[in-house]
């Protein structure tokens, strides 16, 4: 352990910076939009099963695997991966094979990409995971700056009036006008990824953790601001009712597999940022109850934010399943039907709200990267923070181009559509298909596998042990029965239940199972229609 490596203050510095990561766009805007889609209860009761079987493992895997090496996802990977790994050999020789197998069907783009995953699988065995990871926060940032800039873009037109509009037309209207305006979509994505990189750039306590504990509360207050401005409009328990109670007929098994997707990109997981926070935290913290925490944080914000929604949304006659517009298209509309005339005010809150939200997530997928040079490469910070800023903005312009307009760059959209085979979708929508659908859940996977499978959960729960006896030792059914502390329940055998035992299983099945299913399923090998 490098006797120089920074670490948070104490749990709470780790947690909510952890939480600051996790909550973001994600659920502030993709959440209420996907649960209004999906038929709202029964999908968001889903998908707290899905946080509970999935993203709470692997949340404490990540952890688990940062703190016990102190280093980013990368070195941690390195530092625990035997010299030879029958099972990462089996997957990189597979990947060659369907490269092959592309090659005659003359898929050339994903044949390469696949030729090249598997000689890196081969090369670095269980490394690469983190290898991957790296390219992913970069990749994810890239595009996820384009709506940080838009929130910050929509901050300024609240508060300069441009958003006194009620009807939803008008404010699509304003929203198309405000996308297309190619240079000030730019600057205000280029602004997003400086201010990630400021913050970054002082570091993990002055500059990660100071910041979080700053924004996260007033987050949280500004939340709650807003829920009680929308439950107090008249008829804003239909919105409530829409989002708490289930109605488990109009789920299909499509919204499932929807849930179960969100899970990963919510919670920051797959891609190495808890691993690389996790190995800021000291061995004396209660790794199990932060992880606990980070979910159950993450969770509650993005039913608040539906809160916060979904009231005002079926207070004022608005349509729930608008999409992806309903946060930038139907929010200010409706912000501006609250009487009072405060409509500026509340929309200008708002956003600030999700820039901060946005903001604190962004440095997360920054400092997966810039951790990777400092620790890997011997890096000065500063240097590896311009760098990993400069590759974000060349690459994250081109998702800025795309959505605005793609005949500036045609011949790129051309090329990227012969090559993947992909049909309309835009370079941000090909950068989000990437990240979100493949390299997360593949990540997560990989995660799982490993610690369950190769690491060894005998060795993880040695490392949750420091700082959380409790983990190890607890019998679940005194646990359930009240007694705790009691020693003739507690000091109990092997053999028994406890929670580290159930996290095993977990970690060696049940989370694997359904990360597969998952994974499948986006990638459309599994589709129950
Ligand atoms: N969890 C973040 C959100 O909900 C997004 C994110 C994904 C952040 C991956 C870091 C890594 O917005």
């Amino acid at each position: 352990m490098s006797e120089t490596r920074e670490h948070w203050s104490n749990s709470l510095g780790f947690v909510l910076a952890t939480a600051g990561s996790a909550i973001g766009l994600g659920n502030i805007w993709k959440f209420p939009y996907i649960a209004g889609q999906n038929g709202g209860g029964a999908f968001v009761l889903i998908y707290l099963i899905c946080i509970a079987i999935i993203g709470l493992p692997i949340m404490l895997c990540e952890i688990t695997l940062g703190r016990r090496t102190q280093k980013s996802a990368v070195g941690a990977f390195r530092m625990l991966s035997p010299k030879r790994s029958h099972l990462a050999n089996f997957i990189g020789f597979s990947m060659i094979f369907t490269a092959v197998a592309l090659l005659v069907f003359k898929q050339y783009g994903w044949a390469v990409v696949m030729l090249m995953l598997g000689g890196m699988i081969i090369r670095f065995g269980w490394t690469s995971v983190g290898i991957i990871g790296v390219f992913t926060g970069i990749i994810i940032l890239s595009y996820y700056s384009v709506v940080g800039g838009w929130t910050i873009g929509y901050i300024i037109k609240a508060f300069s009036g441009k958003l006194n509009y009620v009807t939803e037309q008008a404010a699509a209207t304003q929203f198309n006008a405000f996308k297309f305006g190619l240079t000030r979509v730019i600057v205000l994505q280029i602004g997003f990824i400086l201010l990630c990189a400021l913050i970054i750039v002082r570091g993990v306590r002055n500059g990660i953790e100071k910041w979080s504990k700053i924004l996260m509360p007033l987050l949280f207050v500004l939340l709650i601001i807003l829920i009680l401005r929308g439950l107090t409009l008249p008829g804003a328990t239909k919105g409530v009712n829409f989002l708490l109670s289930p109605d488990l007929s109009s789920l299909t098994a499509e919204s499932v597999l929807v849930a179960l997707g969100h899970a990963f990109f919510t919670l920051s997981i797959g891609l190495g940022v808890i691993i690389t926070y996790g190995s800021y935290i000291s061995r004396e913290q209660n790794i199990f109850k932060s992880a606990l925490s980070i979910v159950v944080l993450d969770t509650l914000m993005a039913i608040m934010a539906g809160l916060a929604i979904f009231p005002a949304v079926f207070a004022m006659g608005f349509k729930e399943s608008a999409g992806p517009g309903l946060v930038f298209n139907v929010l200010p509309a409706v912000f501006n039907s609250i009487p009072g005339n405060m409509g500026w005010l509340w929309a200008g809150l708002f956003f600030i709200l999700l820039a901060i939200a946005a903001l604190t997530s962004g440095i997360s997928m920054l400092e997966v990267a810039v951790a990777f040079f400092v620790d890997e490469l011997k890096w000065k910070r500063n240097k590896a923070v311009v760098l990993t800023t400069a590759i974000t903005i060349l690459l994250g312009v081109f998702s800025a181009i795309s959505l605005s307009n793609w005949d500036k760059i045609e011949w790129m959209h051309q090329a990227l559509v012969s090559a993947f085979n992909i049909k309309s979708a835009s370079f941000f929508d090909v950068m989000d298909t990437l990240s979100s659908n493949w390299l997360l859940p593949l990540g997560g996977l990989s995660i799982a596998l490993f610690v369950g499978w190769i690491w060894g959960i005998r060795k993880a729960i040695e490392e949750i042990r420091h700082g959380s006896h409790n983990f190890a030792d607890v019998h679940l059914i005194s646990l359930l029965a009240g007694l705790k502390d009691d020693p003739s329940h507690n000091n109990a055998n092997y053999h028994v239940l406890t929670l580290a035992s159930i996290w095993g299983i977990f970690i060696r099945f049940i989370t694997p199972v359904a990360v597969m299913s998952a994974f499948l399923h986006e990638i459309g090998w599994m589709s129950f229609k």
